[in-house]
């Protein structure tokens, strides 16, 4: 299935290893970027019982997921994160609108980031961007618990 998946979506080998680039990219901006999506989760009081400890354990695990999809080689690995990112928003009842809400935001605000970085010349952005489809399409692969 998750073949299939990267199939479709036209994830190789060479988009696999430019995924760790684009992180070098993003990870000095994760903190901040992590920081302003709890801040927002908790203006629009989205969950329950997100008290400072909740969030604080959230935030590291926010960026270490971010961190390994753009590292991913949807391995085992891989499946067994996104497996327990779905079995813990089920346990916790989040509606999935909220989750990919909450992802679209999450994506919107590294596609910024990424854009304001000193990115090479425009003819040489595509292959940067790329593999940025990866973390823009997983929601379909991870939102859904099973
Ligand atoms: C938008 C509404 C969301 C709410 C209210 C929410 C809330 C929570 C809660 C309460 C937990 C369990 C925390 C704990 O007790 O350790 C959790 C786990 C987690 N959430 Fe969310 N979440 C939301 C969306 C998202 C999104 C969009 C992502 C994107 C990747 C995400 C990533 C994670 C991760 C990585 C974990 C930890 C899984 C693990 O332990 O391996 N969450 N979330």
């Amino acid at each position: 299935m998750i073949k299939d998946l990267l199939r479709f979506i036209e994830i190789d080998n060479d988009t696999v290893q430019r995924g760790g680039e684009i992180w070098q990219l993003l990870e000095p901006r994760a903190d901040t970027i992590v920081h302003a999506f709890y801040v927002r989760m908790r203006n629009f009081k989205i969950g329950s019982e997100m008290t400072d400890p909740v969030i604080g354990r959230l935030k590291i695990k926010q960026k270490q997921h971010w961190a390994s999809l753009f590292g991913s080689k949807f391995d085992d690995e891989y499946a067994n994160s996104v497996r327990r990112v779905g079995i813990q928003h089920r346990d916790i009842n989040l509606d999935p609108m909220w989750y990919v809400a909450g992802y679209m935001t999450l994506k919107i605000a590294f596609a910024e980031a990424l854009a304001n970085t000193a990115l090479p010349p425009i003819v040489n952005r595509r292959p940067i961007l790329t593999p940025y489809r990866r973390p823009m399409l997983t929601p379909l692969s991870d939102g859904f618990w099973r």
